[in-house]
């Protein structure tokens, strides 16, 4: 496998053609970002983490049969992933409420929710990642009414899964969010990644956050976070 020109670089990865039609060559960055950029920085060891922690949990969805675009992991900060056209929407899954929820609804940080909660968001950087509907779905053409039952049947799949695993590891899925793409025959995956970036993970005796909110609030060592969900990934899955 030889990697080639760069096609994409995000804010926490750069992707890469391959000499395979159809594969990606994924490398995850040192940067950390919030706000929609307004706050930067680069941390030693947190695209290892990310691309470790994301490369057990695709393995462990994949075991559960949801179809993903995870390839392998190909080194400590890199991964190989099929192609996909990505649908410009985040999906949020909510199961305590935290973040945006709390502070659009006015309901307190750690109410736990009697059902998970879905959410889109347009990803638009100039727009500031909206919530829309799938009213908006529509008009904007961002996927078929298929494509969307999929993504919520999936998505709900996925909590299932994930809150059993993180609870193994005595740790509380509070939300998480996920992207999807199309593969060239047309099918939809799950893309992108499932890390501490993009999940919130509180220790479920403590509720200490071990996920992206210690770099957004400031509060701690974000690479002792991430090295400890990682850590409880690794313990769980020997039993696994
Ligand atoms: O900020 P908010 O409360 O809406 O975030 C919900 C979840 O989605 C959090 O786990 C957050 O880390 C994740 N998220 C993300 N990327 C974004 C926005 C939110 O991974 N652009």
């Amino acid at each position: 496998m030889v990697k080639q020109q760069l096609v994409y670089e995000g804010k926490a990865k750069r992707l890469y053609q391959t000499d395979q039609e159809g594969v990606l060559w994924v490398e995850y960055k040192d940067s950390a970002t919030a706000f929609n950029a307004e706050k930067k920085a680069t941390i030693n060891g947190k695209g290892r983490y990310n691309n470790e922690i994301s490369s057990l949990i695709f393995q462990l969805l994949q075991h559960y049969k949801i179809p993903t675009h995870f390839v392998k992991q190909f080194s400590k900060t890199e991964q190989l992933v099929r192609e996909t056209k990505i649908i410009p929407i985040e999906v949020v899954v909510r199961n305590v409420v935290a973040g945006s929820l709390s502070r659009r609804m006015g309901i307190e940080e750690g109410t736990v929710l009697s059902k998970p909660v879905l959410e889109f968001y347009y990803k638009d950087d100039d727009l500031g990642d909206p919530l829309i509907n799938e009213d908006h779905m529509n008009i904007l053409n961002i996927a078929s009414q298929d494509e969307i039952l999929q993504i919520r049947k999936m998505a709900r799949n996925i909590n299932d899964i994930l809150i059993n695993y993180f609870n193994k590891c005595d740790v509380r899925l509070v939300d998480f969010k996920l992207e999807f793409g199309i593969d060239h025959e047309g099918k939809l995956l799950l893309a992108d990644e499932i890390s501490p970036d993009t999940c919130r993970l509180w220790d479920i005796a403590t509720n200490q956050k071990l996920d992206k909110d210690v770099f957004r609030r400031g509060i701690g060592s974000l690479t002792d976070a991430y090295a400890e969900i990682l850590q409880r990934l690794k313990e769980v899955n020997q039993h696994v």
